[in-house]
């Protein structure tokens, strides 16, 4: 493909995005990889987080976690523990349900098709994925993609729960039903809860659709991309 090919197809996805224009403000960027560590305004909904966890980096985490024998899932096909990946001090965090085929092929997150897609989505808001970070719920693969089951989650999520407290994001955006309903408690669907901010864990979390599914339906991409912005100005303002 020529470049020319790359630029036409990547203009194409803004415009399915709905992306009216890009921004030139150095500004913005400046300030989302930097950050501006003002504290945010209120949000709408309250989700108290246990006292903080006395995690100094990642790996240490990681090295806790170990090859992790802690629920069924080790017995069930998982190659890999797909531990999280991106800046450790980032802004922005994305959540999403459980590592894929590809996923615990790599040992990464979010690395098959619809991580391709997150990337975009990233970038659309003038990101790049080495400036946030990514991980999931669960970080074992389910036998043949199946949802998480409860004792599973429970065993996993506070390995995710140190690494939120230690990450401190300002943004969290939770990918797709699963996620959200899992950290956020609720069962309410995601068509309802999604682009809302929710008080989480000391950030502002946003739920937004699955990128899986919207490979699945392309039509709520827009709605995608409302929630994106929200997360882009929540930034930008110092949220
Ligand atoms: N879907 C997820 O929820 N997480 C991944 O890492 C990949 C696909």
């Amino acid at each position: 493909m020529s470049g020319r090919d790359d630029l036409r197809e990547h203009l194409k996805y803004y415009r399915d995005l709905g992306v009216a224009g890009v921004t030139t403000n150095p500004v913005w960027r400046e300030r989302a990889h930097s950050g501006s560590g003002e504290t945010h305004s209120p949000p709408s909904t309250e989700h108290e987080a246990p006292a903080p966890s006395t995690d100094t980096d990642l790996d240490a985490i990681r090295i806790d976690i170990g090859d992790c024998t802690r629920c069924k899932l080790h017995t069930l096909g998982r190659q890999r523990i797909v531990f999280g990946s991106g800046n450790p001090k980032a802004e922005l965090m994305f959540v999403g349900e459980a590592p894929g085929a590809d996923e615990d092929e790599q040992g990464l997150p979010f690395v098959g098709k619809a991580g391709q897609l997150l990337t975009k989505i990233i970038e659309a808001i003038d990101l790049k994925r080495e400036d946030v970070y990514i991980a999931n719920v669960i970080k074992c693969r389910p036998p043949a993609n199946r949802n998480p089951e409860p004792d599973e989650v429970a065993t996993c999520e506070p390995f995710l729960f140190r690494q939120i407290d230690l990450i401190k994001p300002r943004v969290i955006v939770a990918l797709g039903t699963h996620a959200a309903h899992t950290l956020l408690k609720t069962d309410v669907p995601i068509s309802r809860i999604r682009g809302r901010q929710h008080d989480y864990r000391g950030a502002i979390l946003i739920p937004t659709f699955h990128p899986a599914y919207l490979l699945r339906s392309p039509d709520r991409k827009r709605e995608v991309w409302e929630d994106m912005k929200l997360v882009k100005s929540l930034l930008t303002q110092g949220a």
